[in-house]
């Protein structure tokens, strides 16, 4: 074999080992990521599934509803899927609702319903939804 065909081998082999080692280490670093439950953006607020954010039922309507008597459950739901499934999810993940305060989360709705440029509607739902998850808080 002349010298340059086992230079051109070599380098060939090399080339190939380091990408498969290179796919060896990245698959570890996921598992890694995915068994230490982080995400790659700041994980602390962005929790995903977030406890606290839940299906509102009979109990988080009659407890909004000491407060906005008109309150209704579809206004609740509305609001849930908003948070979870719709706009609200347009720039980060579902963020859990029991850190804030109910002072904190109507200056929050306030400047995302801009952000997420939603109707008065739809600003409501949320702002309600959030209120009868506070207000049926636990811990
Ligand atoms: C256009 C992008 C965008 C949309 C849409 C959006 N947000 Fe945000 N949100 C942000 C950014 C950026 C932050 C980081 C903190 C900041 O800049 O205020 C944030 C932070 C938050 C926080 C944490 C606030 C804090 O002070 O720690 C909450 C809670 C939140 N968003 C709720 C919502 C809700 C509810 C909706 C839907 C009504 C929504 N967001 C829609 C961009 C958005």
């Amino acid at each position: 074999m002349k010298i340059n065909t086992l230079i051109y081998y070599s380098i060939f082999a090399v080339t190939i080992l380091s990408c498969h080692v290179k796919k060896v280490v990245n698959a570890s670093n996921q598992k890694e990521a995915i068994s230490n439950n982080t995400t790659p953006s700041s994980s602390l607020l962005f929790l995903k599934p977030a406890s606290s954010v839940h299906e509102p039922g009979a109990k988080e309507l009659a407890a909004i509803q000491t407060k906005y008597k008109d309150a209704s459950l579809y206004q609740l739901e509305l609001g849930h899927a908003i948070y979870t499934q719709g706009a609200c999810l347009k720039c980060h993940g579902v963020i859990e609702i029991y850190p804030y305060s109910e002072d904190r989360w109507k200056g929050i709705v306030d400047t995302m319903a801009m952000r997420s440029q939603l109707s008065a509607e739809y600003k409501d739902a949320v702002y309600k939804y959030v209120l009868s998850i506070k207000a049926t808080q636990v811990n």
